[in-house]
């Protein structure tokens, strides 16, 4: 596949938005960085994304909704997310937010949290977009693992051409600069990420936010990094399941493991175990066994990906921070 390159007028705008309907990904600009679309709804469309970003692990995601009203529709917005949302949006900042009950977004995008990233971007070809799509849009910046974000279609096309379908091309992003995230899911607000609104902008309309960087003990990188944690606990690697353990299966040669087995993926499609793996995994930790016996995945593909989230959900917990 080699990516058509459009220009966002409305016979593009459409394009590109059958392609997302139909699960397919689009590179679109946005006024930071040019992102890589899919519909965030579709559970296959947004582990196309982790595939074609060859992320070997899975991040959660940020949405792009349309307006405010999309935005009250998949998470929860106390005050503080209601004043920078009328403040900044739309604009270059990103609220992690509770999802609502019954959220829509596709669990993968929210690597399982309980929370959602949210932005609605000012690009008038974004905004298009997700007018014309009418949900909302599960986009990273648009370059492969370990790249600098995108800032043209140029980038896109020379990293990423033969992943997308369609690439939207309006000149270059006008930020340059990805959007300033603040984790609002608790107490205090986060900066989680410095980014295109400065910080102090913020700061005036809430009061000050707790710096992702401070505590006080040192962290190792990637301990600020939260994910998906079932109660039960699990064991890697298992042929089948023991009698109390409900099985996470995965590919034909499953047993057959009756009430409390669910397999990733049948046929052994990664992208497919991909797209079910943390819907399922929550389920089996609700199933009323002791333990999740997890059949082994292979380690190839987002099955890098997939096998990084399990290792990090059987290990031992260490204490939560408050
Ligand atoms: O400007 C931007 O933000 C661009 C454009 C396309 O909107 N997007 C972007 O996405 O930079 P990405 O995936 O490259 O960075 C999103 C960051 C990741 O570091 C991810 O860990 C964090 O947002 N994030 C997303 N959802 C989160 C959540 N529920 N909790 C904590 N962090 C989250
Ligand atoms: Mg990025």
């Amino acid at each position: 596949m080699t990516a058509v390159v459009l220009r966002p007028d409305d016979a593009g705008i459409a394009r590109a938005a059958r392609a997302l309907a139909a699960g397919r990904l689009v590179a679109f600009p946005t006024e930071t960085v040019y992102g890589l679309g899919g519909d965030a709804l579709n559970d296959r469309a947004v582990a196309g994304i982790f595939a074609a970003k060859d992320r070997p692990r899975f991040n959660p995601l940020i949405a792009h909704v349309v307006d405010l009203a999309m935005a009250e529709d998949l998470a929860v917005l106390d005050a503080r997310a209601r004043t920078l949302a009328a403040r900044f949006w739309p604009g270059p900042l990103s609220l992690v937010l509770p999802r609502r009950a019954g959220c829509p977004v596709s669990l993968l995008a929210s690597a399982g949290l309980d929370t959602l990233a949210l932005r609605v971007p000012r690009h008038p070809a974004a905004l298009a977009l997700l007018a014309a799509l009418g949900r909302p849009i599960a986009a990273p910046s648009a370059n492969p693992s370990g790249r600098l974000s995108p800032t043209s279609a140029a980038h896109v096309a020379e990293w990423l051409g033969d992943r997308v379908d369609i690439i939207l091309d309006s000149g270059p992003s006008s930020i340059g600069l990805e959007s300033t995230i603040v984790d609002l899911s608790g107490a205090r607000a986060r900066l989680l990420r410095p980014g295109g609104l400065a910080v102090e902008e913020i700061e005036s309309a809430i009061g000050p936010l707790d710096p992702a960087e401070t505590g006080d003990r040192p962290r190792a990188p990637g301990m600020l990094e939260s994910h998906y944690a079932p109660q039960l606990p699990m064991r890697l690697d298992a042929d089948a399941a023991s009698g109390e353990e409900s099985l996470l299966a995965f590919g034909p040669a499953a047993p057959d493991g009756g009430r409390a087995c669910l397999n990733l993926s049948p046929t052994g499609d990664l992208a497919e175990a991909a797209a079910n793996l943390f819907a399922y995994l929550r389920r089996l930790d609700a199933s009323g066994a002791r333990a999740i016996a997890v059949m082994p995945i292979p380690d190839a593909g987002l099955g890098r990906a997939i096998n990084d989230r399990l290792r990090r959900a059987a290990a031992p917990r260490p204490a939560r921070r408050a």
